[in-house]
């Protein structure tokens, strides 16, 4: 509620241009908030509201499809998310298997914001992962999770996920992040002032106003903080109001402050009716007293798992009767009071730090008490890292320091022994019993299958608006084109120097062959330059992807035309240098065959380094292999060695018709010679013709046209864009596709073997296994078809 009125009043300070629609949203959202806090939380099955109205748009075809049931209106767009028995295991390159998540049992329910806490390796990525569909090839999981009482595979629309890299393109500011990311997923309908009404309501929603203008920053721009970068993460994945918000590890890496500041905005983002869960790191006190519900984990088993907001009054009065049983008898009207006061006259700080308490009671009960003046999260998390030990090892070991006794229980234990009293506290605890039968509780109500239906812009909108985002990067990033504009010019210069005005001397035959083979090896070559640029948009690619933004061919197109401007530029310019400075065959079909030729040839340069990087995105590798490739293909030009003497298997056929510099080598020895005479040695002999050289000496097939060596080029660079689209595809659908048929053939032999690891709770057969992508996309539209049908039945 607090939150809301902070953004209400900043909102009314603002004076940017068409803001009224982003009153109405933000308004919309706090009183559906208030609405909400004075109906704690509504039971399950009631509509929770907190749309916006133009979160209703994106909603529109599900708020339409509601229908009552038994008195409950079901139809509301809120995500209650139980899991139950959840184990995920993993299978290893050994063959043995691993449990690394064990029978999970939770729920999350809108307007709460649940917290994954844990060592690292303790499994919160992996539960957040098997929460939303995003297991890896070789993990398999048993159990049930329940998107309000359906099993549903999520939509891109309905969850986001924040991963914890920040792959965001550097050279656009906050606003035009957002406003691109809006145009590539909104509806086409959408009109123009309300697709900008949305964007600046998530700025404010995530209080980016500050810095909206300034631009993201990459190696050569100094741009936002970590922690708004983090915030314009979060904000991309909240533009389509997705019900269900999962993050991994949002507060990692950020100081104090902005932690807290992420922490604050990600509760007010749960209290507008979303399900927010996030993994964190090592929270300060202040962050720890921001969450609703804390998950503790422990080498893939629960800790800890409470604490329901309408039952902390109730342990806490508990808390309070053990606490103070000896001194004080609490009689009915002073246990009313606490609750009066709890209600009505604490404020949401005081609530905060009291559910705290109910947190270290657990701890307390289970032997370990949070000693005074220790962080709770610090206590919680030192009670089960078991890297703790190993810290106690090595000093004692290097002697150094001497022990020093205290009351202190976990002194006296191992962590091991620590975490296995706690897992088994808590199996037989009340928490652990309320849980479940809170989750039993949601799991009966049958809610509405949740579905926006993902990225609702058309193919063309967004292979559009990817253009032109890539083209102002292009145009923003010196390092993506311009730097590699001034080398050219400056390599072309030393070309024009040295073979200046070259003439049809004797000398100048074998200048000229040799003049070529620079300017379509070396200077081709040079374009590797960019790769590093392109790595970055491959990333930023791959999370928008993942994240069912926009599909591939949207983007190769969009990469394809936005560098054209560039690549043709850079080719024309250098290429025309170079060809007025040597003086090659003068004639403008010449010149143009000469620099068209020059462009396909970095064209293709270009697309060969787009295919290596959906191989290998790391851009060290890329460019060794890159490098290697173009080497190998250079020796076969028919340059270094003629083409009549490349030996015949594996070099001429087919690697020579395979590498690009050979077709341009052979388009612009005809270009240059045929129809040229030179001086014979001696001068005085008759003159040598150029077709004659292009036959016997540079051995060229003087048959065949010099454009259709150009239209081999230009194929070559179709053919490496459908290389790198199928490259795409199969990394999305056949490697985990396949991964995944290893994994089960692995655990199925050693099933059979009789070698199954102890650990092993669940047979292999029984296990379901993580969807890929594709797998996905195909039966959203089949399950979109099906719910449709069904609610309207
Ligand atoms: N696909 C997988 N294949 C093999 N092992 C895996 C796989 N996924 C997770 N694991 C293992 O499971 C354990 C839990 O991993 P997970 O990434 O979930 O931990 P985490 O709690 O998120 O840790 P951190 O805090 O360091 O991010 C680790 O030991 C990890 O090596
Ligand atoms: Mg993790």
């Amino acid at each position: 509620m607090k939150e809301q009125t902070i953004m209400m009043t900043r909102h009314s300070n603002s004076s940017s241009g068409g803001n009224n629609q982003v009153v109405m949203d933000i308004d919309e959202s706090a009183a559906a908030a208030a609405a909400r806090e004075g109906g704690r939380g509504g039971g399950a099955g009631v509509v929770v509201g907190g749309l916006s109205p133009l979160s209703e748009t994106l909603w529109k075809d599900t708020i339409n499809n509601s229908y009552s049931h038994g008195g409950l209106t079901i139809g509301d767009v809120s995500a209650r998310l139980t899991w139950k028995d959840l184990t995920v295991m993993v299978t290893l390159s050994n063959g043995e298997t691993q449990n690394v998540l064990q029978d999970l049992t939770g729920y999350a329910e809108p307007g709460s914001f649940t917290a994954l806490m844990g060592p690292s390796g303790s499994g919160k990525s992996t539960l957040l992962d098997a929460l939303s569909s995003r297991l890896a090839a070789n993990a398999f999981l048993s159990g049930t999770i329940l998107l309000n009482g359906r099993k549903t595979k999520l939509s891109f629309g309905t969850a986001a996920y924040v991963t914890q890299d920040d792959n965001l393109i550097g050279t656009l500011t906050v606003r035009e992040t957002i406003r691109y990311s809006a145009q590539l997923r909104l509806p086409d309908k959408l009109s123009r002032s309300d697709k900008r009404a949305l964007v600046e309501s998530t700025i404010m929603e995530m209080g980016l106003q500050d810095c909206a203008d300034t631009v993201i920053g990459n190696w050569h721009l100094r741009g936002i903080s970590g922690g708004e970068k983090r915030r314009v993460s979060i904000a991309l994945e909240i533009l389509m109001r997705p019900r269900l918000l999962f993050l991994d590890e949002p507060t990692s890496g950020l100081d104090s402050a902005s932690a807290f500041f992420v922490t604050q905005t990600l509760r007010g983002l749960s209290r507008d009716g979303r399900t927010v869960i996030a993994s964190i790191h090592q929270p300060s006190s202040d962050v720890f007293e921001l969450f609703d519900r804390l998950y503790l984990l422990s080498g893939g088993k629960t800790v800890y798992f409470g604490q329901a907001s309408e039952a902390y009054e109730a342990r806490l009065l508990s808390f309070i009767n053990n606490a103070t049983q000896k001194n004080i008898r609490l009689t009915v009207p002073f246990r009313l009071t606490v609750y009066y006061l709890l209600h009505y006259v604490c404020s949401q700080n005081t609530r905060l730090l009291l559910i705290t308490l109910c947190y270290m009671q657990f701890f307390a009960q289970a032997g370990f008490p949070c000693p005074p003046l220790r962080n709770p999260s610090d206590h919680f998390l030192r009670c089960i890292n078991s890297d703790f030990d190993k810290v106690k090892v090595t000093l004692k070991g290097s002697m150094k320091l001497q022990f020093e006794l205290s009351d202190d229980p976990l002194e006296k234990i191992t962590t091991a022994e620590a975490i296995r009293t706690l897992t088994d506290f808590y199996r037989t605890s009340q928490y652990c019993y309320s849980a479940k039968e809170k989750v039993n509780e949601i799991s009966e109500v049958k809610g509405t299958v949740l579905d926006s239906g993902g990225s609702q812009a058309s193919f063309l909108m967004q292979a559009f608006t990817l253009t032109k985002r890539s083209f102002i990067n292009m145009s923003r990033d010196f390092g993506y084109y311009w730097l590699r504009l001034v080398i050219y010019v400056v390599v072309t210069i030393c070309i024009g120097t040295i073979y200046l005005d070259v003439g049809t001397s004797y000398n100048s035959i074998l200048a000229r062959g040799a003049c070529a083979s620079f300017v379509f090896g070396f200077v081709t070559f040079m374009s590797i330059g960019g790769f590093p640029s392109f790595v970055e948009d491959m990333k930023v690619f791959q999370r928008e992807r993942l994240n069912g933004h926009y599909g591939v061919t949207a983007f190769v197109i969009s990469n394809t035309i936005s560098a054209m401007p560039f690549l043709i530029m850079i080719t024309f310019i250098s290429g025309t240098i170079c060809y007025f400075m040597v003086r090659l065959h003068p004639g403008f079909e010449h010149y143009l065959f000469f620099v068209l030729c020059l462009y396909a040839s970095v064209t293709v340069v270009e697309s060969l380094m787009m295919a290596i990087a959906s191989i290998v995105p790391n851009f060290l590798m890329g460019i060794i292999i890159g490098a290697g490739i173009q080497g190998i293909f250079m020796l076969v030009s028919g340059y270094f060695r003629l083409p009549n003497d490349i030996p015949k298997p594996v070099w001429r056929y087919p690697m020579s018709y395979i590498s690009f510099h050979f077709w341009a080598l052979q388009g612009q020895y005809q270009n240059d010679l045929r129809g040229l005479f030179f001086d014979n040695d001696p001068p005085s002999l008759i003159k040598i013709p150029g077709e004659y050289i292009l036959e016997y000496v540079f051995q060229i097939d003087v048959n065949r046209s010099k454009w259709i060596d150009l239209s081999v080029l230009f194929s070559m660079i179709v053919i490496y864009r459908i290389i790198f689209f199928i490259v795409i595809k199969i990394s999305e659908d056949v490697t985990p596709w396949i991964r995944g048929c290893i994994a089960r053939r692995r655990m199925q032999q050693k099933h059979m073997n009789g070698n199954q690891t102890t650990t092993v709770a669940v047979a292999p057969y029984s296990l379901t296994h993580s969807p890929s992508l594709r797998t996905y996309v195909d039966d959203r539209s089949s399950n979109h078809q099906t719910s449709k049908s069904r609610l309207r039945s």
